[in-house]
């Protein structure tokens, strides 16, 4: 195969690098290498590509408040992964069908500790900077499944800090119904719960409403302004966690 030499004029590329996982990857800028350097010319184009290379990777856990077999919030939630994952980030899409945990009972707590399916997510949690979060509306307000998976997480183990889980913590909501307003009231409770323990949450969101005509055979969004709003909502989180992670 015939190399030809980087000029000024070829395209340049963003390095993300994971110094933690010791990784990293090569994504286009969309500029060339002379628009990059007229933008910020040396030293400061020396500086953004020493900013560019220590940028981290998004680590992103998904998932939604519905364990229900052929969920539309699971769906949608896996679209929006995919989203993340175009700009960059790493996803762990789960099921918290996988995760099952009694109700919340503080007696039980303190008899038995906390069951073996929270630890597990507990540890999920800790190890993702960012929360993709699709919640389906039961009676206006979050599902019983969400807020107990909440509640358990939220206890600390034996010598943890307070709510250690979630502190530092970025997320992104969506909702899919069969109703009109595709589950809009349940993610004012979801925003308010996640917003009091740690977590900066996202002003945009998306709902998707009649939900059971909304997707195709595949599993994919029929409408295509919908799907590159689900997508576009999984990149903003990736951008926003990856901005949080190189400020600390
Ligand atoms: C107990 C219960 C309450 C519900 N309340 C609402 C509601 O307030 N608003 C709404 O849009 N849909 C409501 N629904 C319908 C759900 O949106 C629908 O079952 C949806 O498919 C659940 O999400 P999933 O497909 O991800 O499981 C309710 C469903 C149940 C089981």
């Amino acid at each position: 195969m015939k190399k030809t030499a980087a000029t000024s004029e070829s395209p340049a590329e963003v390095i993300y690098f994971n110094l933690e996982l010791g990784v990293g990857f090569r994504k286009p800028a969309d500029k060339t290498v002379k628009q990059l350097v007229k933008e910020s010319p040396p030293p400061s184009c020396c500086f953004i590509v020493f900013r560019t290379i220590i940028m981290p990777i998004a680590k992103i856990l998904a998932f939604s408040g519905s364990a229900r077999r052929h969920s539309y919030n699971q769906r949608l939630v896996e679209i929006a992964a995919s989203g993340a994952r175009n700009s960059g980030a790493v996803v762990t899409v789960i099921s918290l069908r996988d995760f099952p945990m009694p109700l919340f009972d503080e007696d039980l707590e303190r008899d038995q500790g906390l069951p073996e399916a929270t630890l597990r997510l507990k540890a999920l949690f800790q190890e993702h900077a960012g929360l993709l979060i699709a919640c389906p509306e039961y009676n206006s307000s979050i599902t019983p499944l969400l807020k107990n998976t909440l509640d358990w997480v939220s206890r600390p183990a034996p010598g943890e800090p307070s709510l250690v889980s979630f502190r530092g913590k970025s997320a992104a909501l969506l909702s899919g119904s069969p109703g009109a307003l595709g589950g809009l009231r349940g993610l004012v409770h979801v925003r308010a719960i996640l917003g009091n323990i740690g977590v900066v949450v996202l002003p945009d969101q998306v709902a998707v409403g009649t939900a059971h005509d909304a997707f195709d055979g595949a599993g994919s969004l029929v409408d295509p302004a919908i799907r590159s709003r689900v997508l576009t909502l999984g990149e903003q989180l990736a951008e926003l966690v990856r901005q949080r992670s190189a400020a600390v």
